[in-house]
């Protein structure tokens, strides 16, 4: 396989400039993608790291809207502090540009224009929402209403928060414009479209047969797309923030998010190398890799790849390692609930530890399920394994070899069995290392580099120069230097995972960057060498310092409440006799089973007093039926019945929502005669 390229070219997904940067960020995408063009970068291949900002979507022209800004103000300033944050934490991009610059404007406008007049698109007419007041077309998040299956009100026209359901606007009951606040009216209107179901054809043998190799969950959503047949798939939209559709009667139009931020790859590599970069997206022999998050799949390995494959001088993706979901504290990261550690913000707060995090992400990486940060395990991990493992080899190498020999490297002498059979174990750390970074298991490649450490330290102490120094100082000078070239080794084994510490480590010891196929050799460090001033390589962290940060996430939760009470403020009053008129009940749960094909809904068999009542509840996310049989419920008796997925519902049990939209039943606190009234 490998013999057939010649360079490589990595990208890393454009994050959107809507927003900083955050772990989930760095761990999911930028710093494997980091490793591995740093890695290929020691081993003295041609490669090139490119990202930059996704600049275009709705999303940004709401939150300049909500900051009475505009879209541009908006992208500017997320564009810098996402840029500083990614420099900050050696994230080795050659090139970091922007889907705003002018280059990417004219080279995504004229890809467009190339499928347009190879006939790669399909036009047609849909009934879209308009805002007459406005006069414009409304963005599916522009528009507001009732759910129609949870009846929360201001449900979006592409989801339902509440109850997370996707939903088309036209699904909506009584929907709002966001922008005037006016009923919108659906109105014809044309766009153009990628038959993806064209390209199938070629798409799913491309990957389930000549990309076995692709990691499993890759793999598996391709699949479940291909099950489900492609279709056609709008590349425009009716809105004013983007690259115009480069098309005669298009205005108002421009090109889908989707359609231009990956020929941002494009266009900035086009950026960095004017004159040759279409050797890097049009010869063979160079191997494309997306590193992206697991919400990118569908677009980078079927909707590009069908760009790509309909402009027809592009090469396709060789591979797309996407990793799946972080965790913070047990909990989804989110924007919107600031439920996340910022990168920003951890810069400042943790001077000098870019190093610790990065360990840490990898150490923790979401490469084959979703995976959980805590503030705890950032602790023990940099207590237990960089300060105790690495940082205390390091330390003792290099101090013993100041207080012995004035930190000058000592003749190696003659090796005993112990030694060279030490030797051998770390010389196998190279293709250990080497084979798990090229398949992309940045995970288990951080541990085998640990393993050096761990040998340095099992190697000292079993030398124990420190009692023989009395007895035998020749052995010593043995000891000392081969633990030395062990040292050495560390700072080329973790350069790609580590490099600030690796720079700090060639500092003490004196010596450039040495290239990554020195890695196992015993004579990085001649005899005579002089070696730098030892300083710690890395620091304990205190409780207060992780209690500080634990803090932090507390004060969101709150502040997240307080925010969620406001949202939902008491209503107004009402009169006594409109209460009076609700006839709440007590019942027992005879039977209680998830609605097939209903994520979201129980039904219940309630014993009400007089019969046994069907009620269909949205709880299914926050229970197992079986633990609700035999509990006592209160429920509204005397709504109409009202038919969910088929089934006819008798009333309404009653749920108290926890701030983080956790449900939990209403129940008697003493056990009553099914029936009893509520009041
Ligand atoms: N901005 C997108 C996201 O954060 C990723 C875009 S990747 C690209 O999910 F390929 F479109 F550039
Ligand atoms: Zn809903």
């Amino acid at each position: 396989m490998e013999h057939k390229f010649n360079r490589t070219l990595v990208t890393a997904a454009l994050p959107y400039a809507n927003g900083g940067v955050h772990i989930g960020h760095l761990a999911g995408v930028y710093v494997p993608a980091d490793i591995y063009t740093r890695y290929l970068r020691l081993k003295g291949r041609e490669v090139l790291y490119v990202c930059g900002s996704d600049e275009h979507g709705v999303p940004i022209t709401i939150r300049a809207r909500k900051e009475g800004c505009t879209p541009q103000d908006v992208v500017d300033r997320y564009h810098k502090l996402i840029k500083e944050s990614f420099e900050g934490f050696g994230i080795s991009f050659d090139v970091y540009s922007r889907t705003s610059s002018e280059t990417h404007h004219k080279t995504a406008a004229d890809f467009f224009r190339r499928l347009y007049d190879k006939g790669e698109f399909v036009e047609r007419e849909s009934e879209q929402y308009y805002d007459e007041e406005a006069q414009t077309f409304l963005a599916d998040r522009y528009i507001t209403g009732e759910c129609p299956h949870c009846h929360a009100e201001g449900a979006y026209g592409d989801q339902c928060e509440k109850c997370g359901t996707a939903l088309s606007p036209t699904e909506l009951i009584n929907p709002k414009s966001a922008v005037s606040g006016s009923k919108p009216v659906l109105r014809k209107t044309k766009h153009w479209y990628l038959p993806l179901d064209k390209h199938q054809a070629w798409l799913e043998p491309w990957i389930t047969e000549q990309h076995r190799e692709w990691r499993s969950n890759v793999m598996g959503q391709c699949k479940s797309w291909f099950d489900m047949g492609l279709q056609p798939r709008a590349v425009s939209r009716d809105l004013d923030w983007g690259i115009p559709v480069p098309v005669e009667g298009a205005d108002g139009k421009v090109l889908y998010v989707w359609f231009d931020a990956p020929i941002g790859y494009i266009s900035n590599t086009k950026e960095l190398l004017p004159d040759t970069w279409e050797k890097w997206w049009k010869q063979p022999d160079t191997r494309l890799v997306h590193f992206i998050g697991k919400d990118n799949i569908v677009f980078h390995c079927i909707v590009f790849p069908a760009m790509l494959k309909a402009e027809g001088s592009y090469i396709l993706p060789d591979n797309v390692p996407s990793n799946e979901f972080l965790n913070l504290e047990d909990d989804k990261i989110s924007t919107s609930r600031n439920w996340a550690v910022w990168l920003h913000e951890y810069l400042v707060d943790m001077p000098g530890k870019q190093d610790v995090l990065r360990y840490v992400l990898t150490a923790n990486a979401p490469e084959t399920k979703d995976n959980n940060f805590t503030w705890r395990d950032f602790q023990a991990r940099n207590n237990n394994e960089l300060v105790a493992v690495y940082g205390n080899f390091v330390n003792r190498a290099l101090q013993l070899t100041k207080k012995y020999y004035d930190g000058i490297v000592p003749a190696a002498g003659t090796l005993t069995e112990y030694d060279l059979e030490t030797i051998r174990e770390f010389r196998g750390v190279k293709e250990q290392v080497e084979k798990l970074i090229e398949e992309f298991r940045f995970r288990d490649a951080q541990k085998e580099a640990m393993n050096l450490a761990r040998i340095g330290n099992k190697y000292l102490a079993d030398s124990e120069p420190w009692k023989v120094i009395k007895t035998d100082p020749e052995r010593v000078k043995t000891v000392i230097n081969l633990s030395l070239q062990l040292v050495a080794n560390l700072a080329i084994a973790f350069e790609p995972f580590l490099p600030f510490s690796s720079e700090r480590l060639r500092d003490m010891l004196n010596v450039e960057r040495p290239e990554w196929d020195r890695l196992g050799s015993t004579d990085l460090l001649p005899e005579g060498h002089q070696l730098n001033e030892p300083a710690l390589l890395f620091e304990k962290i205190e409780d207060a310092v992780i209690e500080a940060q634990i803090q932090k996430l507390l004060d969101t939760k709150k502040a997240n409440e307080a925010a969620a009470y406001k949202a939902n403020p008491v209503r107004q009053d009402i009169a006594f006799e409109d209460f009076e008129k609700l006839d709440i009940r007590v019942g027992t749960v005879v039977e209680c089973e998830r609605v097939p094909k209903a994520d979201k809904l129980l039904r219940f068999l309630i014993a009400d007093g007089l019969e046994n009542r069907t009620i269909v509840s949205g709880i299914a996310k926050h229970y197992n039926p079986e633990d609700l049989i035999g509990k006592q419920v209160c429920f509204i008796a005397n709504l109409p019945p009202r038919k969910l997925r088929g089934i006819e519902s008798q009333g309404m049990i009653l749920s108290a929502e926890n701030f983080d939209g956790g449900l939990s039943v209403l129940t008697v606190d003493r056990e009553v005669k099914p029936g009893s009234e509520v009041k």
